[in-house]
């Protein structure tokens, strides 16, 4: 079975529902899809820009953590937001619904995608004038902007409505994503990192957590 469209993800995940929470099968049923120019990766029409063995671990980290309500802000043609769409709905029994944001509007079948599931948005938008007020999400993925004060005005932005919030490309060299992610891991009492490690490190970008929780953030603090 081969996916030629973003919104026939669904049916191979279920097709596979013994497997999703295998990280290693989980990386090989991503990686035909994935687009790396620096593994040479061009990736198929879905286009998702993650390394597989970084988003497949990132992906049942969210299951494992029930996240129902999902934003990513950085959405581009719509790979990762697509697929996470798809793979939380496959894999959390009562999950609600995602949101996407982008300065550009280029993501492939949206059309087709929002007339099959329900409760899916996207908001053509650059984060400077996103609005979240009275929203909450389980989790929100950045993936936007790569430059430090960016990331910290993305994180500040979505903050105070999630979870949780995740950030693309923590050790990417040419960006300084990483210099934020330091800042920001330091101020929360628990965080987790998925990085490739089987890969040369100028080749790695890496996804990182943390959880958004005042009471322990400010006692761990202390
Ligand atoms: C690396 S791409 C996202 C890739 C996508 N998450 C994936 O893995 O398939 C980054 C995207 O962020 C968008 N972007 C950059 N700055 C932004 C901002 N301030 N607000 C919203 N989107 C932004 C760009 O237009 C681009 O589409």
């Amino acid at each position: 079975m081969s996916i030629g469209h973003c919104y026939e993800v669904y049916d191979h995940l279920l097709a596979n529902a013994a497997r999703l929470h295998d990280a290693k099968w989980l990386a090989e049923f991503l990686q035909p899809h994935c687009r790396y120019r620096r593994l040479g990766w061009r990736g198929s029409r879905l286009r998702i820009v993650q390394h597989p063995a970084e988003f497949a671990p990132f992906l049942i980290f969210m299951a494992a953590q029930r996240v129902r309500s999902y934003l990513e802000i950085g959405t581009s043609t719509g790979g990762s937001f697509f697929f996470a769409d798809s793979y939380l709905r496959a894999t959390v029994p009562d999950f609600e619904r995602s949101v996407g944001c982008d300065r550009t509007s280029k993501l492939r079948d949206w059309d087709e995608y929002r007339a099959r599931f329900e409760r899916i948005e996207f908001r053509h938008v650059g984060s400077q004038d996103l609005s979240l007020a009275g929203e909450t999400y389980d989790l929100a993925f950045i993936d936007a902007r790569h430059l430090e004060r960016w990331v910290l005005h993305d994180y500040e932005k979505v903050k105070p409505h999630c979870r949780f919030v995740a950030f693309h490309d923590i050790v990417l060299t040419n960006a300084s994503v990483d210099k934020a992610w330091q800042r920001i891991k330091s101020r929360h009492a628990r965080h987790w990192e998925f990085i490739e490690t089987a890969i040369p490190p100028e080749c790695r970008c890496g996804i990182g957590v943390v959880e958004i929780n005042p009471a322990a953030d400010a006692a761990a603090a202390r």
